[in-house]
């Protein structure tokens, strides 16, 4: 059921670098023609949902766009990194591969391989025909209607406790925003000198001064230790797996177990096809992790095993110093005893 979408040929690049201005422009302007023909040809009211997922995200995608159908028809968009096929049940979604977008200069941290990844999300402001778009993350799970998501004007999304709970900060798994060229053009004009020390997050609170704050529940993160008193509260409408997917197994943090039951709301999306698949990373995973586990103790159980051999030696080193000072001392006292003995 979803349409794919396809970038003309020419703006299908392996990356775009975001100070290159000229190409940065023209994937934007393509994105923007190919999304306005399929939104024109879908009819709607005006009204788009975008998200964005590399392939490591696809049960996510596929949990969000469902669990989003049972409260919302409004078309939803899916900005593709990487071309991988994403097939899903629900009406009215559309898929375009587009090009990464990358800071210049600065290579991906190894320890957080998805923060240039979710740059990418930036191309959502190169569409600028519907009335009013709404951002939703592929982690996120909704859980109740939406309604005041895609209301009002400006830029609006809700803060995020974890990360920035010393500034006002707000995150950026879930915001909307009235999208136009001049907003385009705004970004992505200032981009190479926001900051992107947390991806598209740290970019976006750069360049929004001026935000207007949605209510928690629109955006609640899991890591957030007051989650599991308001899951089940009427007012938590979209719940965001960050950190830790529920299609990832390994807890994050201890704290993670008290949080299990939030996994469940997200595995009870699943057919039990996808959950046997689901289950079956999750092994995988695990597997990985004991692989690790023993090579890291076998390694370690050699080091350790040579610092026992080294710590021995040492001390029958000492042991052999005292034996001879030891010796020494007696045979002093026995030549001072016959000493005396032959004086006396
Ligand atoms: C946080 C946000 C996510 C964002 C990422 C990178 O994990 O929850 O939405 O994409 O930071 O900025
Ligand atoms: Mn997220």
């Amino acid at each position: 059921m979803v349409e794919n979408l396809r970038l003309p040929a020419h703006l299908a690049v392996e990356n775009v670098a975001d100070d290159d201005r000229a190409s940065l422009f023209a994937v934007a302007e393509g994105i923007d023609d190919v999304v306005g023909d399929w939104l024109a040809r879908c009819g709607g009211d005006g009204r788009l949902i975008v998200t964005l997922a590399s392939h490591d995200f696809a049960a996510g995608l596929l949990v969000m766009i469902r669990s989003l159908r049972k409260v919302s028809d409004i078309p939803v968009l899916v900005l593709k990194i990487g071309s991988w096929r994403f097939e899903h049940e629900a009406p009215q979604v559309a898929a375009i591969e587009v090009p990464p977008l990358r800071r210049s200069g600065v290579e991906t941290r190894p320890d957080l391989p998805h923060l240039i990844v979710t740059l990418s999300k930036l191309w959502a402001f190169s569409i600028t025909t519907p009335k009013r778009i709404a951002y939703i993350d592929a982690d996120c799970l909704i859980l109740r209607p939406i309604k005041g998501l895609l209301d009002g004007d400006g830029f609006a999304a809700a803060p995020d406790l974890l990360l920035h709970y010393r500034l006002r900060a707000f995150n950026t798994g879930v915001f909307s925003f009235t999208p136009s060229a001049d907003l385009r053009r705004r970004l992505f004009e200032r981009l190479p000198e926001l900051s992107v020390a947390d991806g598209d997050q740290s970019v976006l609170n750069a360049f929004f001064e001026e935000w207007r704050q949605l209510p928690l529940g629109l955006n609640f993160l899991r890591s957030q230790a007051l989650v599991r008193a308001l899951a089940q509260d009427r007012h938590l409408r979209i719940l965001h797996f960050t950190p830790g997917k529920p299609w990832v197994d390994g807890p994050s943090h201890p704290r993670d177990h008290a949080l299990a039951p939030l996994e469940d709301l997200w595995t009870a999306h699943l057919s039990d096809a996808e959950y046997r698949e689901v289950k079956r990373q999750w092994h995988q995973d695990v597997d990985a992790v004991e692989q690790n586990l023993t090579a890291w103790a076998s390694r370690s159980a050699g080091l350790y095993r040579d610092q026992i051999a080294e710590g021995l030696k040492q001390t029958r080193r000492r042991q052999r110093l005292w034996l001879a000072g030891l010796a020494l001392l007696s045979a002093l006292q026995t030549l001072v005893l016959v000493f005396l003995v032959l004086r006396g």
